[in-house]
């Protein structure tokens, strides 16, 4: 029987990202009371924007409630641009968030797209090893696993038509991708579907098409690459603003 997917609809702007934000916190709590830390896997573009400024805001509720000390941060993938170019996942995150909360400097575990891709992804690969230490066979499991989703149905860095989408060896890959002309740097489906908790947050009327298909379409991996998230271990929740779920043909809000 195929697991349910949670899928919740909110109000968009706020809305989201503070719903966004419970799922964080919740996450975030139960992991340090059960392990002693949290881990977790940030998206890049522009909707989780809202979400970093809503966790680290000063007198938002949740700054104060959220363990930045037993924190720590990854990307689930990285443009090949250094640290500081405007298109950046870590500069995003560093400028929304990170810059302006109590997180040590050694839990901020960015990608160095500075160097050449593929040297990337094997530098990252042994970040997730060190942090991780891993028993043999077994991977990292992130305690929160956020994910956005392109209009293309793109997740991470995993792009339609590319090879990545199939890997199941690799934890981290450099693909190239045609569409944008560059390299990417990204975690690869097993390592996505590894976590505890995965949450796609996504806003905005031109989703709902990429929303529609991931869900409710034809199983198409190659083409609608959303479709190859599925938590092994883990649980799944949609988070939609009402346009990106427009399209759906069953929302529960
Ligand atoms: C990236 C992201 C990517 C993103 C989608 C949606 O590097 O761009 O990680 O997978 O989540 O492209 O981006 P928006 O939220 O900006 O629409």
């Amino acid at each position: 029987m195929e697991k349910l997917i949670d899928l919740r609809v909110v109000d968009g702007g706020d809305a989201l990202a503070r719903a966004a934000a419970e799922e964080v916190l919740r996450t975030a709590e139960a992991a340090v009371r059960e392990h002693g830390r949290y881990t977790i896997a940030l998206s890049g573009g522009s909707t989780p924007k809202a979400l970093y400024r809503l966790l680290a805001s000063a007198d938002g509720p949740f700054r104060a409630r959220m363990p930045w000390e037993r924190t720590h941060f990854f990307w689930g993938d990285e443009r090949h641009v250094p640290p500081d170019h405007a298109d950046s996942n870590y500069r995003m995150a560093r400028e929304t968030m990170l810059d302006s909360v109590p997180v040590p400097a050694a839990n901020i575990h960015r990608v160095p797209a500075e160097e050449p891709a593929e040297a990337a992804a094997a530098a990252y690969e042994r970040e997730l090893r060190e942090l991780f230490q891993p028993v043999e066979g077994e991977l990292p499991r992130f305690d929160f696993n956020l994910m956005g989703l392109g209009p293309d149905a793109h997740t991470a860095s995993l792009f339609p038509g590319t090879s990545v989408i199939h890997e199941t060896e690799r934890w981290v890959a450099a693909p190239w991708v045609e569409a944008h002309r560059t390299y990417r740097i990204t975690f690869t489906p097993p390592v996505l579907n590894a976590a505890a908790r995965i949450l796609f947050l996504v806003s905005g009327g031109d989703k709902a098409a990429a929303v529609r298909a991931v869900i409710e379409g034809p199983r198409d991996v190659d083409r609608y690459p959303g479709q190859v998230v599925k938590p092994a271990r883990g649980t799944l929740l949609w988070l939609l603003d009402r346009e990106a779920a427009s399209l759906l043909s069953d929302t529960r809000s």
